[in-house]
């Protein structure tokens, strides 16, 4: 036995290492990085290194994403004599504690994931009727989040709520603050219970770099942004998959922004080490993040579709909104437009528009705005009511966008987790069961709705073409009304 193994197997689970004290999380959505979309289980030490490096050299870490989460494939295939998990001794010889203070004296917080069955997804040990001294492993280690995931439990053990909750008292027992990030798929409706147990539940089935992938997760998310809210915690819409594939420039712009909407955690899931600049500048698109780490933490959702046009808004602290003009069609650019009584402004006030990915201030308009986007693209605005024209409108005047319109969604081919599905093993009529009922419900949902139905006034509708404005990749044309700010901008929200 090496003398790795031999000390964790002597130190597990009693060794007291010095780990940097890490503060609570924050009641905002988690910003960071997981190894899994860009590297499955080709992780090692020096990978997890210079992810931290290029996390600090990049910028991405000052811009605010500081965790750094290793996902599957990490441990040993067996655990020690004394039952405790070992990191994988090839790939990394220093030890996940070694590994946790370099990733910490980088100013970053270190991630690990675990499983609530026998095996993880990748056929690493699981924690189930483990869970205190894999708690207890992690917290010595310094783990600050712990992603845990849903493969390969007993059938008779296939309630998720027993045995997430069983986590969260291990971890809460070691005393350490950790993050614990659920990742059940959505099954059995994590929006309704998850809350209670860890601080974000994954909705759906793993996220793929393609653009249909991209909208089906989006589409499942469709009506549940009135699940999430700083002391509920938030829904977790899976990582990020800009800069993968071959996503174009205008589908990672969508996929971001419509994530940072959402509320969802953003965690980067491409390789850094050669990221193209284009991608990483939209990670880096400091007012778009700023709208998922908004302090009112109310998540976006759909306010208004027809055909493959979409706008998407949330309110943010002190009255604004943000807005998402989504093209989803494919055949060439489109009008959209949105109208201030679809996010529950008053029809005649007047707002000052803002582009948050090209970071330029658009003017002042009224009653609606609109824009002329490409293709699997957005346009992403921020609109600030003017306090001169209402100043109750200084408030969010508890306006949200709960319009629950999934079933105006076009249906989708159910599409089951590839991970769980090649990997169920003992679970699988579990599995089966668990899949094939959120597949009924979810085809009940869509049937629903039939045709498409336009939510709220169409007071924008007489749009004067007053010519256009650069909107980063979108033309922005005739708005409504456009009012010139008078020299009184500080009367801006
Ligand atoms: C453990 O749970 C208690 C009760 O909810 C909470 O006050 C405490 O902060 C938790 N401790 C940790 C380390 O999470
Ligand atoms: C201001 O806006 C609020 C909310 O939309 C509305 O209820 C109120 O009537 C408006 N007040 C005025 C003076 O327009
Ligand atoms: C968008 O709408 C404006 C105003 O109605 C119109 O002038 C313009 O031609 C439209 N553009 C497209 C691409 O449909």
């Amino acid at each position: 036995m090496s003398n790795v193994a031999r000390f964790w197997r002597l130190a597990c689970p009693l060794a007291l290492l010095s780990v940097a004290a890490s503060a609570l999380p924050a009641p905002k959505p988690v910003l960071g990085y997981n190894t899994w979309n860009a590297f499955r289980t080709n992780i090692d030490e020096q990978l997890i290194r210079d992810t931290a490096d290029r996390l600090v050299e990049t910028g991405l870490a000052a811009a605010g994403y500081t965790y750094l989460n290793i996902d599957d494939g990490w441990s040993e295939k067996r655990r020690d004599g004394s039952g405790c998990l070992v990191a994988h001794r090839r790939r990394f010889p220093s030890g996940m504690a070694a590994l946790a203070e370099h990733v910490h004296s980088r100013g970053l917080r270190f991630g690990i994931y675990g499983d609530a069955g026998k095996r993880t997804c990748a056929g690493y040990p699981g924690s189930r009727g483990h869970e205190e001294v894999d708690a207890e492993t992690w917290a010595q280690w310094g783990v600050d989040l712990l992603k845990y995931d849903n493969c390969n439990y007993d059938a008779h053990d296939w309630d998720p709520v027993p045995r997430y909750t069983a986590m969260r008292d291990a971890l809460n027992a070691t005393g350490r603050p950790i993050t614990f990030s659920l990742c059940n798929w959505g099954w059995l409706r994590p929006w309704l219970w998850a809350d209670k147990v860890g601080h974000s539940w994954r909705t759906t089935g793993d996220i793929e770099p393609t653009w249909d992938s991209m909208m089906e997760v989006l589409d499942a998310n469709a009506d549940l942004a009135r699940f999430s809210w700083p002391d509920r915690d938030w829904g977790d819409a899976d990582m990020l998959e800009v800069g993968n594939g071959k996503l174009t420039l205008g589908e990672q712009r969508a996929h971001f922004a419509l994530w940072a909407l959402l509320k969802s955690p953003l965690l980067i899931g491409t390789d850094l080490r050669s990221i193209h600049p284009d991608s990483l500048a939209i990670l880096k698109a400091r007012e778009v993040i700023a709208i998922n780490q908004d302090s009112l933490g109310v998540p976006g959702d759909l306010v208004w579709v027809e055909g493959d046009l979409r706008v998407y808004a949330a309110p943010l602290a002190g009255g604004s909104r943000a807005v998402v003009l989504l093209n989803a069609g494919s055949s060439g650019p489109a009008n959209i437009t949105v109208s201030w009584t679809q996010l529950g402004l008053p029809a005649g006030a007047a707002a000052a528009a803002r582009d948050l990915f090209g970071q330029c201030d658009l003017g002042d308009f009224a009653g609606a705005f609109s824009a002329a986007v490409p293709p699997h693209d957005v346009a992403v605005l921020r609109l600030a009511p003017l306090s001169s024209s209402n100043s109750s409108t200084a408030a969010d005047n508890g306006w949200r966008p709960w319009h629950q319109l999934h079933a105006q969604l076009p249906p989708r081919q159910p599409r089951g987790s590839a991970k769980g599905w090649l990997l169920a093993g003992a679970a699988a009529v579990a599995v089966l069961l668990a899949a094939a009922t959120v597949a009924v419900v979810r085809r009940r949902r869509r049937a629903g709705g039939s045709g498409w139905r336009q939510l709220g006034g169409t007071d924008g509708t007489a749009i004067a073409a007053s010519g256009s404005v650069q909107l980063g990749p979108a033309v922005l044309v005739g708005p409504a009304v456009r009012i010139g700010r008078g020299g009184k901008p500080d009367e801006q929200v």
